[in-house]
This record gives structure tokens, C-alpha cells and sequence, in this order.
């Protein structure tokens, strides 16, 4: 049988022990040489000088050297944990995907979560996104779900994904998070870039400092298509729903949390893990029809800065998943793990949102210089529970033993070369591509303020009073009053009594509430309940 071990399915040589481990009683160099003493150099006499032959010293000290690779990008905080996703099979109408379609079929997982913005270092419960990336390791392949626990995007481009990040973090001068310089950049980019609002209010309500990893929601943002074995296709919108509820964390207790324990997040899910009380989450789907315009009610699916209300489309619950174990290795497990939107298995399809295209692109890139060229596929934390036979080649921390000569085919020299799969391989939704090229500004990416004030409208008095006091606070740290004045007009395009709460905070007069024309919920927006009390 292939050797799971060894990404060709090449078997091991027999002798070798598994590479992956330490092994052995006795201290080695990385030669497996048995070392005579760890804790003296090796010197000319007592008081002499330290010689440059000592092949353990310099090996010690340069592997010490070279262990820090650089952190994510974005996303350098987080942790991880292994567990199980379970099928209820009930997917299967919507998506030949063999992990979701088969009822009972269990798949190992990973996930990693972690907050955007803060270094490797930096504390747990800051207000932020929190990254949600789930590993599926399929029996056709890996399949990465690559989310957050807000279900909407800041941009609606990824080319302004620099310029965000850029915004928010930490600024070049003096490297403080919280300089007021930063807040100055970030809030100028939100109320420049009004696609923002809705996220920004996501940001500043409760969701943005979670009690736990283990009661956030999780949500795939973009619409992905889903493709059923007759070959039907829908746009479907995947959602975490933690078994524990959402819960939130206020203000004060985070801060506290900060400074009393900087890991509080990663902590919990370790300890719970520890304990045997493992967090689970069922995945759900919104599925909608695959139209020509790709919208729903009114709503631009390929737009990630909107939902698709819950009341408008139901959630389905298609599976389970729990985590049960704790990665024993933090750097091989959490830091290595390679996680990629374009990672996809027969039955699940990306779109034309924008955003999600220009994600394609980025994550390999990035990768190619975090994990060191490329190769780290065979990372073990990486490696496919699926065989593997890819005919690639060489490359920077390669670690398998391709055989054959032949890389390519068809050939007339080796029958024995891996043959492409028609049957039962990937092969792209055949969608339709027609347009003119240039660089478009779709009217249906226009509406940057009704789903922040359906969001606003949703909220219980108590949640409403949080989001009001969360923009007084950050927009307080502002050094400009010009961008404090320019988000203030934002908000009153929101809602007034928003913008005048706001503002009352911050001690700034009341801007004009003029929501303008066309802010007023759609007739299909306005049939979903507004009431306080109907956010889950
Ligand atoms: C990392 C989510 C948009 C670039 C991540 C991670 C998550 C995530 C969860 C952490 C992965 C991990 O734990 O290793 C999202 C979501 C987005 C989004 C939900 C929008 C809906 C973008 C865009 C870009 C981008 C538009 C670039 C154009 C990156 C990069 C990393 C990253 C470079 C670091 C990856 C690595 O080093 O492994 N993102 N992201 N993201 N994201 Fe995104």
C-alpha cells in the first residue's frame, strides 16, 4: 500500500526511522552522531580561546539562529486544534463533495484561529476580526475553509487589501498598535472607503472581542458554487454555528483579560481540549439558485461585503465538527500550517467575487516566502490524507524521493507515469466569461450603507449601546478631527441616533442625519424582522 508517510507513496527505505520523530536515548548532532558533552566548548587548553572545529557548537548555535521564520503577514496570532467533521449526508442534493455528501463519513481536520491585525506576540482579546481556517483532510484531497467570525469583508477589491492592513497596523515610525497615529489611518481609511462601514460595525459590536474561540461563529464570506453528482450547481454561503452560542466578552472584562493573561483565547481552547470537553460546530450552508445574475432578493452575491439574511435564507445544517486534541507541537502544527482558499475538491467551485480572486493569488504567494519555497505541502501538518503523485520536482526543502524519469504525459517511455482523472478529477463549473477588460466599478457594489443600518436595526438596546460606546472610545484615539468629522457623516448615513450618540461621546456637535436616498432598506431587506432582540 502507498506509505502515508511519503507524498509519492514512494515507500520509506525500511531502516530509516519515521523522520518526523526524535529517536534514540542518547544526545546527537543532526548527523546522529553521539555527542560526549553538550555544555563545553571545545577550546585550546583550560582558558584558551574556543576553536572553530567544533562541528557541535557551530551546529548548535547556527540552527539556533535560523529558528524564527517570519510571521503571517496578517493573522499572526492564533492557535490550533485537530479534530473530526462528521457528514449528516443531507448535502449530497447540493454538492458531490464526498466529505459533505456522505452521510456519517468522517474527515480529519485542523483549525487554526487566530486575530488579524496583532503580532505573534501581541494579546488574545484585543478588539478585532478573529481568523476561523479549517483543514478538511478529504480522501479527494485537502479542502480549506478560510474564514472569519464576521460574515462580511471590509473591501469589496482585494488590491485595497494592502491598504487596509496598511491602515490598521502598526505604523512604520514607532511601531505602537495603539499610536494614535493608527487610529487616524484606520478610521480615515473606513470613512474613505465606504464599502467598510458594514464590517466596521461589526468590528465595533460585541462580535469583535469574542468570550472564546469556542463561541464564535464562523463564516466562509464569499459565495462559493456548489456543484451536485447530476451536475446542478448553487451559490451557497458556509457558516459556522458553535453547539456552546455566541458569547462576547464586555469591554472592561477584555481589557483586564489583556493584561491579566495575554493568552486567554488560546488558553481556554487548550485547556478545554485538556479537559475533554471538546468545542464542536455544525457547519451550515445557505444555498441559493445559480443565476445568470448571481444575486439574491436584491443582494449582489459576488459583493463580500453583504449577507444574505438568515430570515431571507435559512441556514442548513450539513455536519459536525469537534475538536479533540491538542497540537502536540506548536511550530509544526500551528505556525506550518499552509492554509489556501484555492484548495478544493470535486464539488465545491470559487467565483468572480473580486475579493476571493485576488485570495486566490495571495495565500500560495505568501507562503512561497513564509514556509521557505515550495515544498511545504510535504510539511506533515500539510500533507494530504489523500495519495499524492504529482510529478513536481526539486525545489527548496524538498523532502520526497520522486521516481521515474518521465515527468510528464502523455509519454511513450513509461506507461507507469500517473494518469489524469476525467472521471472523477476536479474539473472547473463550465460558467460563461464574456466583457470588455478595464477596471470596472459595478453599480451593484454601490450600496455601502443599508446592510450596516439592517445590522445597527437588529441589535438589543444593551448590544446598540456597546457599538455606540466602541466607536466613542476608538474614535476618541484619533489625532485628526477631520477623520473623527468624516466618520461621524458616515454614521449619520447609517443612523442618527448612531451618529448623535457618537458623537455626543466624543463631545463633537450632532452631524446632520441625512440618510440619503436609496439608504432606506430594499423592498426585500425591509420584509426581515428589525426589532431588537432578533441577532442570534
Ligand atoms: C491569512 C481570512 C482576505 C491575504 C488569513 C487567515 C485567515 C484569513 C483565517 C489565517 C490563516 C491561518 O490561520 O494560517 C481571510 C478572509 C478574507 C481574507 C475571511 C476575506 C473574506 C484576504 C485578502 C488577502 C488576504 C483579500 C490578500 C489579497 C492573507 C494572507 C494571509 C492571510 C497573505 C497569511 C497567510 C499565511 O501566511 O499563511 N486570511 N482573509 N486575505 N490572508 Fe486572508
Amino acid at each position: 500500500p502507498p506509505d502515508p508517510r511519503s507524498p509519492t507513496g514512494v515507500p520509506e527505505p525500511p531502516t530509516a526511522p519515521d523522520a518526523r520523530r526524535q529517536s534514540g536515548e542518547r544526545l546527537t548532532t543532526a548527523q546522529g552522531l553521539r555527542v560526549d558533552d553538550t555544555d563545553h566548548s571545545l577550546t585550546a587548553g583550560p582558558r584558551g580561546p574556543v576553536l572553530l572545529e567544533d562541528h557541535h557548537l557551530r551546529e548548535k548555535i547556527t540552527h539556533f539562529d535560523h529558528e524564527r521564520i517570519p510571521e503571517r503577514v496578517v493573522h499572526a496570532r492564533g492557535a490550533g486544534a485537530h479534530g473530526t467533521f462528521r457528514a449528516y449526508g443531507n448535502a449530497a442534493s447540493v454538492t458531490k463533495a464526498a466529505f459533505l455528501a456522505e452521510a456519517e463519513a468522517e474527515t480529519d481536520v485542523f483549525v487554526r484561529f487566530s486575530t488579524v491585525l496583532g503580532s505573534r506576540g501581541s494579546a488574545d482579546t484585543v478588539r478585532d476580526v478573529r481568523g476561523f481556517a479549517t483543514k478538511f483532510y478529504t480522501s479527494q484531497g485537502t479542502f480549506d475553509l478560510v474564514g472569519n467570525n464576521f460574515p462580511v469583508f471590509f473591501i469589496q477589491d482585494a488590491v485595497k487589501f494592502p491598504d487596509i492592513i496598511h491602515a490598521g497596523k502598526p505604523h512604520p515610525d514607532r511601531e505602537i498598535p495603539q499610536a494614535q497615529s493608527a487610529h487616524d489611518t484606520f478610521w480615515d481609511f473606513i470613512s474613505s472607503h465606504t464599502e467598510s462601514t458594514h464590517m466596521a460595525m461589526w468590528a465595533m459590536s460585541d462580535r469583535g472581542i469574542p468570550r472564546s474561540y469556542r463561541t464564535m461563529e464562523g463564516f466562509g464570506v464569499h459565495t462559493f458554487r456548489l456543484e451536485a453528482a447530476d451536475g446542478t450547481t448553487s451559490l451557497v454561503k458556509f457558516h459556522w454555528k458553535p453547539a456552546l452560542g455566541v458569547h462576547s466578552l464586555v469591554w472592561e472584562e477584555a481589557q483586564i483579560a489583556q493584561g491579566a493573561d495575554a493568552d486567554f483565547h488560546r488558553r481556554d481552547l487548550a485547556d478545554a481540549i485538556d479537559a475533554g470537553a471538546f468545542p464542536q460546530w455544525e457547519l451550515g450552508l445557505q444555498v441559493m439558485p445559480d443565476t445568470p445574475d448571481e444575486t439574491f432578493e436584491g443582494i449582489d452575491l459576488l459583493d463580500p461585503t453583504k449577507i444574505v439574511p438568515e430570515e431571507l435564507c435559512p441556514v442548513q445544517r450539513v455536519g459536525i465538527m469537534t475538536l479533540h486534541a491538542n497540537p502536540e507541537n506548536y511550530f509544526a502544527e500551528t505556525e506550518q500550517v499552509a492554509f489556501h482558499v484555492d484548495h478544493l475538491v470535486p464539488g465545491i467551485h470559487v467565483t468572480n467575487d473580486p475579493l476571493m480572486q485576488g485570495r486566490l493569488f495571495s495565500y500560495l504567494d505568501t507562503q512561497l516566502s513564509r514556509l521557505g519555497g515550495p515544498n511545504f505541502a510535504q510539511l506533515p501538518i500539510n500533507r494530504p490524507h489523500a495519495p499524492v503523485n504529482d510529478m513536481l520536482r526539486d525545489g527548496m526543502h524538498q523532502t520526497a524521493v520522486h521516481d521515474g524519469i518521465v515527468a510528464y504525459k502523455p509519454n511513450a517511455l513509461d506507461d507507469d507515469r500517473p494518469t489524469a482523472s476525467p472521471d472523477d478529477g476536479f474539473v472547473t463549473v463550465a460558467t460563461p466569461v464574456e466583457g470588455t477588460k478595464g477596471r470596472h466599478h459595478p453599480v451593484s457594489f454601490t450600496d455601502h450603507f443599508r446592510q450596516a443600518r439592517l445590522f445597527w436595526l437588529s441589535m438589543t438596546p444593551v448590544e446598540q449601546a456597546h457599538v455606540a460606546q466602541a466607536y466613542a472610545f476608538e474614535l476618541g484615539k484619533c489625532a485628526s478631527p477631520r477623520v473623527q468629522e468624516n466618520m461621524l457623516a458616515s454614521l449619520a448615513r447609517v443612523d442618527a441616533d448612531l451618529a448623535s450618540r457618537v458623537a455626543t461621546g466624543l463631545g463633537l456637535p450632532v452631524p446632520a442625519g441625512d440618510v440619503p436616498e436609496g439608504v432606506e432598506p430594499s423592498p426585500a431587506l425591509s420584509q426581515v424582522p428589525t426589532e431588537p432582540g432578533r441577532v442570534e
